[in-house]
């Protein structure tokens, strides 16, 4: 397995979040796998029935990662599609279940792709929410920004995987500010929308405190392709785009499906 593309990482840690929705999953890592906060692994499993002895992975499945560059471990946070072929699988692993992990990482939802910004918004639906998980755990990339907004937007409040930590991190560290929002269930004190609805009609720049300034801010989006493309139409009009021919831009995006 050496020349192989891949390695053979062992399941240390299932977390489930919502019973059948959504949970995280730690695993070994290889100390030669590094990546920068905001790429993607891509995991392998074998086919189903496949011989434990003889298993080599067949299908394979894009996920941001959670942990931090410095984590001994790799962690992830992941959906279950119910008619998924991959999803369920990986729900069902168990401590000591293999899982494989392609060598190389993989993404540019990096924050290298931003010319320097003083405020840096990271905007997620659902599980978008990985890719800044990484970024949050490592105080390297916080540094670089006077401010930094999250906003993760999900259907109903349970939905708020990391919610505990992420206040927790935004209570010691008043740079950031920590912005859940639920649209099919009302929050106390937050207004129950689409965050597209909110940077339409400025209630996202409210909450924050802050104005979404094209000079000043920098955005990530990430998760759901309708909001993706719905978000970037209403920033475009605000004078954001992402960079292009080696040019920075103030815009980066991530499509999970
Ligand atoms: C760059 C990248 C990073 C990704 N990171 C993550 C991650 O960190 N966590 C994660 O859960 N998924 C992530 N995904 C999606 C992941 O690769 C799988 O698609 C997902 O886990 C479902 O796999 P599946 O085989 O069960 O279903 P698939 O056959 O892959 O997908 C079936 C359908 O399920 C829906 N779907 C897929 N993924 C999601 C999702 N995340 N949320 C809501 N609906 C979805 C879509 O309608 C899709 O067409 C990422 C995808 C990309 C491209
Ligand atoms: N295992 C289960 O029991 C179960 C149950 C339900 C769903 N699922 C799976 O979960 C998937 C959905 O996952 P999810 O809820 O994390 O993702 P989602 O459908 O993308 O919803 C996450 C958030 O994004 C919002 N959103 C969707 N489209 C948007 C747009 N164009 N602009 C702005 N915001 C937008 C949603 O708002 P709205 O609420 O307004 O849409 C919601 O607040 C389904 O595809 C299904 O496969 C599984």
């Amino acid at each position: 397995m050496a020349d192989a593309k891949y390695t053979r990482q062992t399941v240390t840690r299932v977390q489930a979040w919502v019973p059948g929705k959504l949970f995280s999953l730690r695993v070994s890592r290889d100390p030669a796998y590094v990546f920068q906060p905001g790429q993607f692994a891509r995991l392998g499993l074998p086919a189903e029935n496949a011989d434990e002895a003889e298993a080599v992975p067949t299908l394979w499945r894009a996920y941001s990662m959670v942990s931090a560059p410095s984590d001994a471990e790799l962690e992830f946070y992941s959906i279950v599609v119910p008619e998924g072929p991959f999803s369920p699988r990986l729900a069902d692993l168990r401590p000591g279940d293999a899982l494989y992990v392609d060598k190389t990482p993989f993404g540019f939802l990096t924050l290298d792709r931003f010319a320097d910004g003083e405020h840096l918004w990271l905007l997620a639906t659902g599980t978008g929410l990985s890719a800044y998980l990484s970024m949050l755990r490592d105080p390297t990339a916080r540094q670089r920004f006077a401010r930094v907004v999250l906003v993760h937007g999900v259907r109903t409040a349970d939905e708020l995987a990391y919610r505990d930590e992420l206040q927790a991190l935004a209570d010691r560290d008043p740079r950031l500010s920590y912005l859940p929002i639920a649209t099919r269930q009302a929050l106390p004190g937050m207004p129950q929308a689409r965050l597209t609805r909110l940077i339409a009609d400025g209630g996202l720049e409210q909450l924050a405190g802050l104005e979404l300034d094209p000079a000043r801010s920098r955005i990530m989006l990430c998760g759901n392709p309708a909001m993706l493309a719905d978000a970037r139409m209403l920033l475009a009009d605000r004078g954001f785009a992402p960079g292009r021919r080696g040019i920075p831009g103030n815009l980066a995006v991530e499509n999970y499906w």
